[in-house]
């Protein structure tokens, strides 16, 4: 059994990420989608909100789970039995950042970073940005699923009450 985890903050899951997601489990035997809950952090949605639109989200795909970590990601890869955390690369821009992980990551346990190019048609997309043009008024419905845009209009409506 050769599981990864596609590591992330998921605030919220973009349609990008899910195209991650769901290569991976074309490449490896099981995935678990590794919720980052970092309590320091500002979220606009809570750790148990973010799971739940991935679980949601992820049900095509039967060999993809959700679980979420605090802490270091290479403590969670070995907890799990992880041997490659898969991350999306959506440009250079993402690159140098992305190898500085993967080369810490690789010096604090045995696990490998494999890189997958981000489909072109969703390139662009970030949950920060995704977040910033939705508080503004702006249509990013097709960015997102249907549900998380709903989830998303909803949670943006209540702040500015
Ligand atoms: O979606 P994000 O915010 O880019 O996800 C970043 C995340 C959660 C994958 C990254 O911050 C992370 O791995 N955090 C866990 C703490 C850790 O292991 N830090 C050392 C990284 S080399």
């Amino acid at each position: 059994m050769r599981r990864a985890a596609c590591p992330g903050s998921f605030d919220p899951v973009t349609n990008g990420h899910l195209d991650i997601v769901g290569r991976a489990s074309q490449l490896f035997d099981e995935v678990v989608v590794a919720v980052g809950v970092n309590a320091a952090k500002q979220r606009l949605f809570a750790p148990e909100e973010r799971m739940d639109m991935l679980r949601r989200a992820c049900r095509p795909w039967d060999n993809v789970r959700v679980e979420s970590f605090d802490g270091l990601l290479t403590d969670f890869c070995r907890d799990q039995d992880v041997v490659a955390i898969v991350k999306g690369l959506r440009a250079v821009s993402d690159f140098d950042y992305e190898l500085q992980m993967a080369q810490m990551n690789a010096s604090l346990a045995r696990v490998e970073t494999v890189f997958v190019p981000t489909s072109p048609e969703w390139s662009f997309l970030a949950s920060s940005l995704v977040k910033e043009v939705a508080s503004f008024g702006g249509d990013v419905s097709g960015l997102v699923p249907d549900f998380v845009h709903d989830a998303l209009v909803d949670r943006l409506a209540e702040r500015h009450r």
